[in-house]
Parts: structure tokens; C-alpha cells; sequence
């Protein structure tokens, strides 16, 4: 849904191969930090075509899904879990519109990318969804669970 969550959540963000090509993988994530989301996965990762067709199952049916597979498979990519409260949504607000020429400035599509098909990052698009792809990318023991430090500089 597109409801605001006021829940913790978990959301799978993954910087596509033109992000990692690009040098934008410490920009992306450092706006999800800033943010003040939590980062509970990470890496780099070659995704296989079986992965990226399992992915992307509902849209199988598009004329654009095997150019999509092709770009997901074409090098790198950095796989990410990030936890908050609803972060799924303001994770989406973050990334932008689907077509950076529509995104707004300030969003990572909206300030790097031009193309549909070089949209630079996927954020999942429901807590579902999320728990669902950060299921398919990562394996047991890939995403920690932490409980960040009192600062001692704050007290
Ligand atoms: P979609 O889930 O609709 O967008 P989003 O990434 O914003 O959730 O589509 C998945 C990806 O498929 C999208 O990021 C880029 C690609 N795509 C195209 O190449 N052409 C298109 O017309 C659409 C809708 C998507
Ligand atoms: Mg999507």
C-alpha cells in the first residue's frame, strides 16, 4: 500500500549497475544514513538472470523485461536492507519517480539519471515487498539485526 508507515519496517534498496559503473554507490547511501534510517545488509553483488527474473516476476509480461534483465545482470550491484520507521515510503520518496525525467529534484533519480531504463537505484514498494526481496538477495546471517550505541559525546 501506499500508506505511510508508522511502523518499523524493512526495505530492500539496491543500487542498479549504472549507480556502481557511475561512482554514486557512497552518495546513495549516505542519503538513506542521513536520513536516519538503519543499514542492517550490505554488498556487492553479481546478480544471475535467474535472480533478477525471479525479482522482477510481476512485470514478465512487459515488452521492456528482457532489456531490464539484461541491465540488472550487466555488472555489479550493491544490495542493501535498511530498517526505520516507515522507511519503505520515504525510501521511495527518496529514490524518486520511476521516470527521472519526472523526478523531482533533491531525489537520487531526480538529481542522477535521465533514463526509465537507467533509473540509477530500486526501492521496494511495499513492507511486504520488502521483507519479500531482502529475502531473495540476502542470505541467513547477511542482515544483522543492531542496536545502536548510546553516544557518550552526547551525554
Ligand atoms: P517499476 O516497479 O514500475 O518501477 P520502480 O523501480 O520505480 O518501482 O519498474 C521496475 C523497473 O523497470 C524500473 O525501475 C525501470 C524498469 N522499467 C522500464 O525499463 N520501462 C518502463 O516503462 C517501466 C515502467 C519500468
Ligand atoms: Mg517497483
Amino acid at each position: 500500500s501506499m500508506v505511510t508507515g508508522e511502523q518499523v519496517e524493512e526495505t530492500y534498496i539496491m543500487i542498479k549497475p549504472d549507480g556502481v559503473q557511475r561512482g554514486l554507490v557512497g552518495e546513495i547511501i549516505s542519503r538513506f544514513e542521513k536520513k536516519g534510517f538503519k543499514l542492517t545488509g550490505l554488498k556487492l553483488f553479481q546478480c544471475p538472470q535467474e535472480l533478477a527474473e525471479v525479482h522482477y516476476e510481476e512485470l514478465k509480461s512487459k515488452s521492456f523485461f528482457p532489456k531490464l534483465i539484461g541491465y540488472i545482470t550487466s555488472g555489479p550491484v550493491v544490495c542493501m536492507a535498511w530498517e526505520g520507521v516507515g522507511v519503505v515510503a520515504s525510501a521511495r520518496k527518496l529514490i524518486g519517480s520511476t521516470n527521472p525525467l519526472d523526478a523531482a529534484p533533491g531525489t537520487i533519480r531526480g538529481d542522477f539519471a535521465v533514463q526509465t531504463g537507467r533509473n540509477v537505484v530500486h526501492g521496494s514498494d511495499s513492507p511486504e515487498n520488502g521483507k519479500r526481496e531482502i529475502g531473495l538477495w540476502f542470505k541467513e546471517g547477511e542482515v544483522i539485526q543492531w542496536t545502536p550505541a548510546i553516544a557518550p559525546w552526547l551525554k
